[in-house]
């Protein structure tokens, strides 16, 4: 059951971010500012390393192993479940290359709304014989009925974001959960846009696999991500890569060879390879104690209000709000504008002008496919939001007069 929307709490999470006194910030869908906590931890990792040197490396496995449980936990899963990536499309590679596919295999995805990293990975396998079926989107929308409907007998793969980077709208992961089990089609999403801030739970969305990088949501830093894939699935996957921690060297050092009749190591930890960033997991470990306090089953409802009274003020301001009335597709993101393939500007002028005002009153955005995208996390508050709608709405009484 959820637990009750503690407001407090949550707005003390605020104080932790220092970049906060000075910017309006809206961009965790690009990357998170960090706390003040996150930044402690990298400071004792970094002295200990300047002022130690050769610190007796179990501590840092013991961090590795205390991050990844945290993760876990984080996205309901088991330890053995997670595997260390250096970002998203690491790990979505690493189901892509895992699978053993034979020619006529298909793979579907709506390309439209994909990160391209979700798309070039399914590109790559076309050269095995692999068949990219291409879903087109529907009102910025993954339509997931049309994915189900194009899946077959030689189905082995359905891949979607949880939400999109643009125009951010959530996609219905459940329904298409359960029509993967029934076909025994791997599940894999890209939850670069939702773990950290919507509540993610793995067994109850039927997610067989899950990659997700550590500077936006889990609130910490770039090239490190992890890789969830249920343990089931993990054991019929090889690895296409192979170094000691993806092996089963039972209680041998981790610098010994064991048996050239090599055991994969069990579920999900075969996808690791060699050393880990041990800075950067020093850095999200701090991050998920935080995030794992404030709880996704309260920073959910408490971002979606937030956001939700962002995209009703801008349709009451009378600007383009993407996907019109809120509803349950938005959850983080509100896009404003007109969608095209636009990564730096607006396609419409006026929009472009309204973006250099917000940033010139420290509101930290993006534009995304043509689209203002303004993103938000549990540090955000009403006072966030009136602030922006404010400074739009100044915006367009000027503009108008033009
Ligand atoms: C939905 C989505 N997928 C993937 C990425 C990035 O992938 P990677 O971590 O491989 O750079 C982003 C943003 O950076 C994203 O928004």
């Amino acid at each position: 059951m959820n637990k009750p929307i503690e407001p407090v709490v949550l707005a003390e999470a605020r104080s932790h971010f220092p970049a906060l006194e000075r910017w309006t910030y809206m961009d965790v869908s690009a990357r998170s500012v960090l706390s003040r906590e996150v930044r402690a931890a990298m400071d004792a990792h970094l002295d200990d390393r300047m002022l130690n040197g050769a610190t007796d490396k179990d501590q840092f496995f013991a961090l590795v192993e205390g991050a990844r449980g945290r993760f876990a936990q984080l996205i309901g899963a088991d330890a053995d479940e997670i595997a260390y990536t250096k970002n998203i499309s690491d790990g979505l590679n690493m189901i892509a290359t895992a699978i053993d596919w034979h020619r006529g295999d298909n793979v579907v995805l709506c390309p439209e709304l994909e990160h391209p990293n979700n798309v070039y990975a399914w590109l790559n396998l076309q050269r095995y014989g692999v068949e990219v079926r291409m879903i087109p989107a529907r009102g910025g929308h993954i339509p997931v009925d049309a994915l189900v409907e194009r899946m077959d007998a030689r189905t082995r793969v359905a891949t979607v974001a949880t939400v999109s980077f643009a125009p951010g709208f959530r996609t219905d992961v459940d329904t298409l959960g359960k029509a993967c089990r029934e076909r025994d089609v791997l599940l894999l999403v890209d939850a670069a846009q939702s773990v950290g801030v919507l509540h993610t739970d793995v067994q109850a969305s039927k997610i067989d696999a899950l990659s997700v990088s550590t500077q936006k949501g889990l609130l910490a830093l770039y090239g490190m991500g992890y890789l969830y894939c249920r343990r089931a699935w993990a054991e019929r996957l090889h690895p296409a890569y192979l170094a000691r921690f993806g092996v089963d060297l039972g209680d041998a050092h981790e610098a010994s060879l064991g048996s050239y009749d090599f055991k994969l190591a069990s579920g999900a930890r075969r996808f690791d390879l060699g050393n880990y960033n041990f800075l950067a997991t020093a850095a999200v470990d701090a991050s998920m104690k935080q995030l794992l306090e404030w709880d996704t089953r309260r920073i959910e409802p408490y971002v979606r209000d937030l956001t939700h009274a962002l995209a009703r003020g801008f349709l009451e301001l009378g600007l383009p709000v993407a996907g019109g009335e809120p509803g349950p597709h938005l959850t983080k993101i509100v896009t404003v504008g007109v969608m095209s393939a636009d990564h730096y500007g607006a396609g419409d002028e006026r929009y472009n002008r309204l973006y250099e005002h917000l940033v010139a009153n420290r509101v930290k955005l993006s534009i995304r496919r043509g689209l203002l995208r303004f993103s938000l996390h549990v540090y955000n508050n009403m006072e966030d939001v009136e602030r922006v709608l404010g400074l739009s709405r100044e915006f367009l009484a000027k503009d108008g007069k033009r």
